[in-house]
């Protein structure tokens, strides 16, 4: 049988797509040069596919926005003309990631890049074996796997009550919600608790920043100052009143690794009382501490409920788990769990039972052992790469805990340059503009994921493209 030319294949699997949806009419074909790594031919044969296409009505190339479906062989047939999904797309009332983070999100799963930007434990720190043996008999005791309560599975709220308990926190499980994450937690307050036109206080820059989940719910962010300590309390008393709220990641915060004092602490919970200001305290970087314990939580002082409190085992033990938990008063608590049950109907039922044998077994606590002596070991190689590469260029402090280190960079440069000529040179960084506009010259790196010996060679090619300096990396 005579071998299909390649540009035909093309033709075909091209066809495909959009016969099956996965391109809709209206959505963007990838690049000629896309295409030809994609197929592994040359881009000449890809002109050829294209060309084909084309002719057959199916694609078009509009200037400025590439190529284009345009149509499938349905709408061809001059049958029912099909929904334009895309055009739909731009209206959703969820409003979308900056495109830089839509990028970022996109290249945290190419193992081709050395990945200096994620907020996630590298492989090796997973404790592959414990989870299969906790997997393993959590499965044994299977009796039924159906929906679980509103609030989550009871075992997993006890347990999560008595790890707060070690934590400083006095929670009964029926003030605990079970979520998928502390980010489905920040989606729920803001759908559940707060009017639109609320602002939001929160640190700048702050992870925050990097999400449209406040904005999409018709809030505003409005950053606060911050020092060694923390969020600065005067910064507070001059914004204007009206309907507020303050969002805080007190211990190791993201993207600063800044820890809030306890004076801070204290003062933060003191002055959040006076203007009757509810706080909402992130706190999924607490059990990363390298070298000692961050203060109390401020939930922990809190005995006038607040204070709503996420915690979540995506950074210490597993994202993919997606567990986290709100603790609050039950009143707020029952409204969140109604809100869950509507959008999730609750979080896996085989994570929590997880989550629960692995809080309970004692096996998180001594896994928490090994993360943080192996995050040490990471911290001090980071550190010492950056003083060797970048001394010259950047500055910043040592974090006590966490994932991150946050270099302020001395010479002038656009940040999203920088990015561009970093993914060039095969690293993947946070720019510090994901986390508020006008952070000023900043980048996030990650000693948590990269190799150190990876994360030294991401430094070193970082620091060539500061030595290219002069040339056009500045604007
Ligand atoms: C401060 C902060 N809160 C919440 C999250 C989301 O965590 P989860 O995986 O529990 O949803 C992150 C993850 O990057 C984070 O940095």
């Amino acid at each position: 049988m005579m071998k299909k030319p390649k540009y035909a294949v093309i033709v075909d699997e091209i066809k495909e797509k959009i016969e099956k949806g996965e391109w809709p009419i209206g959505s963007k074909i990838p690049s000629q040069r896309n295409l030809a790594e994609i197929f592994q031919v040359n881009r000449s044969t890809v002109i050829t596919a294209l060309d084909e296409l084309m002719a057959e009505g199916l694609i078009e190339g509009r200037v400025g926005s590439g190529t284009i479906v345009t149509n499938n062989t349905w709408t061809l047939m001059g049958q029912q003309a099909t929904v334009n999904w895309n055009e739909n797309v731009s209206k959703g009332i969820h409003k979308a990631s900056m495109t830089m983070v839509q990028e970022i999100n996109r290249e945290e799963s190419n193992d081709q890049l050395i990945q200096l930007s994620k907020g996630e434990l590298a492989a090796k720190l997973f404790p592959t074996m414990t989870m299969q043996s906790v997997m393993r008999k959590v499965s044994d005791q299977f009796t039924t796997l159906g929906y679980e309560e509103p609030k989550g599975n009871i075992l997993l709220r006890q347990a999560i009550s008595n790890y707060l308990k070690v934590r400083g926190i006095d929670a009964s499980p029926s003030s605990i919600l079970v979520v998928s994450g502390a980010l489905q937690a920040l989606h729920l307050i803001s759908i559940g608790l707060l009017p639109r036109g609320t602002s939001v206080l929160l640190e700048k820059p702050s992870y925050l920043y990097s999400l449209s989940i406040f904005q999409s719910a018709g809030m505003e962010l409005k950053g606060l100052s911050m020092d060694r300590e923390g969020v600065k309390i005067q910064s507070i008393s001059q914004l204007q009143k009206e309907k507020q709220i303050l969002y805080t990641i007190p211990s190791f915060h993201n993207p600063t690794g800044i820890t809030m004092s306890d004076k801070r602490r204290l003062e933060l919970l003191e002055k959040c009382k006076k203007e009757q200001l509810p706080i909402v305290e992130d706190d999924v970087y607490r059990d990363l501490w390298i070298d000692n314990e961050p203060p109390v939580p401020l939930k922990a002082m809190d005995h006038s409920g607040n204070v709503l409190y996420l915690g979540s085992l995506s950074k210490s033990l597993s994202p993919g788990l997606r567990i986290g938990w709100i603790v609050g008063p039950e009143s707020v608590i029952n409204r969140l769990a109604d809100l869950k049950m509507q959008s999730d109907y609750g979080s896996s039922a085989i994570s929590q039972r997880v989550a629960a044998e692995w809080l309970t077994s004692g096996l998180y606590e001594e896994h928490l052992k090994n993360v943080r002596g192996q995050l040490r070991i990471r911290r001090s190689a980071a550190l010492q790469a950056l003083n060797t590469y970048l001394s010259n260029v950047a500055e910043w402090d040592v974090p006590e805990g966490g994932f991150f280190i946050w270099l302020r960079i001395k010479p002038d440069f656009t940040v999203s340059r920088l990015f561009d000529k970093a993914m060039a040179r095969g690293i993947l960084l946070n720019p510090g503009n994901i986390y508020a506009e006008d952070t000023g010259q900043f980048i996030r790196l990650s000693y948590a994921f990269a190799s150190p010996d990876d994360f030294r060679k991401g430094v070193s090619q970082l620091s060539k493209i500061f030595q290219g300096a002069g040339e056009d990396y500045y604007y």
